[in-house]
């Protein structure tokens, strides 16, 4: 057999934690609250046929050719338009998904040994993005408001220690669900201003709200210091792989530089079959379908806890939108060790510990709702309660 000599950072490349677990839970019969996925039931499926034969009879070879870097001049403009401040089209560079926006961001913005703050817990597939640079992901203190703005001044270093980029989810956050409080939000903002350290905001669960759009995203409060993501994977279908980032001038360049060395551009024909969806207010009427089913799901996943958990040392987020929910068990009980008991019953989770860049708190879990009914949900929690039951 060759011996082929990896470069180090081939090291630093993981299987995703979650994957291996999916392996596992991904079995018939199993009533899965683990995956990420968005429900399929969501798709559109009609309006990405239309808009299918729409592009390629109107299009036609243009739909098929080498596109710009940038993006889909319509599509760029689409989401300049309805971001929620004034945003250049020019400032907008369209990504093959949010998750690229990361890898692109990870290499203009980090050496080997840079540090980078993280929320504590984050976006595994963050971390995963980022690793190949080789940084120090530090995670901050976060409460049910998001990222403590004391922590992030304390662990921000200084000179070249001073973090490179500090990496916040405010909205429905993945993992825990949780949203940053109004007053945090600008707090932060403005102790980023102040030290010089470029916020990372991702947003792809933003428009999945329940009761209220969030508060306002910290890009609209410093354009200037903030790089916004978004994403057209849980609002229309992740497949397309749609996503985008908006950039202050003065880096665009930088990060369009790297797209094209990645990709030369994200596949044109996806970028206008959505640019046709989403024309005339289709997610105006499309997305309040997606709200509807899932908060509906959320509050059986609530109900389901509240009645199963009674009598347990177990707490979990309220999520106001989103797609996810976390769980805190009694101190000392291991979620890892937990989930074979609770595959044993039927259902699955995915355990908390992965999505900590240090520090891991084995005694917390993430549950999705959206792929399950709410009679799943029902017998879904029942087993896990019953599991923890077994385990104490
Ligand atoms: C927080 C967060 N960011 C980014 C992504 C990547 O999304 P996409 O690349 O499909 O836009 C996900 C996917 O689950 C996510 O949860």
């Amino acid at each position: 057999m060759t011996t082929w000599t990896l470069a180090d950072r081939a090291a630093k490349m993981n299987p995703s934690a979650i994957r291996e677990i999916l392996k596992l839970t991904d079995r018939p019969g199993i009533i899965s609250m683990a995956g990420g996925l968005p429900s399929p039931l969501a798709f559109p499926l009609d309006a990405f046929t239309q808009a299918c034969q729409t592009v390629m009879q109107r299009d036609g070879a243009a739909a098929l050719q080498y596109a710009t870097s940038e993006g889909f001049a319509p599509l760029r403009q689409a989401v300049a338009d309805f971001l929620p401040w004034e945003v250049d089209p020019d400032q907008v560079l369209i990504t093959t998904g949010s998750q690229q926006a990361l890898d692109l961001i990870g290499k203009v913005f980090l050496d080997r040994g840079s540090r980078m703050l993280v929320e504590k817990p984050t976006y595994l597939g963050a971390l995963q993005a980022f690793a190949p640079q080789e940084p120090i992901p530090v995670g901050v203190d976060s409460d049910d408001d998001g990222i403590l703005v004391e922590d992030f001044a304390t662990k921000a270093g200084t000179g070249a220690d001073k973090a490179r980029l500090a990496y916040v989810l405010p909205n429905f956050q993945n993992p825990t669900g949780r949203t940053m409080a109004e007053a945090r939000r600008q707090a932060l903002v403005d102790k980023a201003r102040e030290l010089g350290i470029p916020l990372i905001e991702d947003n792809p669960y933003g428009d999945l709200w329940f009761e209220q759009p969030p508060a306002l995203p910290l890009a609209a409060r410093n354009p200037e210091g903030v790089i916004y993501l978004g994403s057209f994977s849980k609002v229309l279908a992740p497949g397309l792989r749609i996503g985008f980032l908006v950039a202050p001038k003065s880096v665009y360049n930088k990060l369009l530089q790297a797209k094209q060395a990645a990709d030369l551009h994200t596949p044109g024909f996806n970028q206008r079959v959505v640019s046709e969806v989403i024309k005339d207010g289709f997610l105006d009427r499309h997305v309040p379908t997606i709200r509807a089913m899932y908060k509906r799901q959320r509050d059986a996943m609530l109900a389901a806890l509240e009645r199963e958990m009674a009598g347990l040392d177990v707490q979990w987020t309220r999520p106001v939108g989103g797609m996810f929910l976390w769980v805190r068990l009694p101190k000392g009980m291991d979620a890892q060790k937990l989930l074979p008991a609770a595959v044993e019953r039927g259902t699955a989770f995915v355990p908390g510990a992965p999505f900590y860049a240090d520090e891991p708190q084995a005694n917390t879990l993430r549950l999705s709702y959206v792929t399950v009914s709410a009679e799943q949900i029902d017998k879904g929690i029942a087993a896990l309660a019953a599991a923890i039951r077994s385990t104490m």
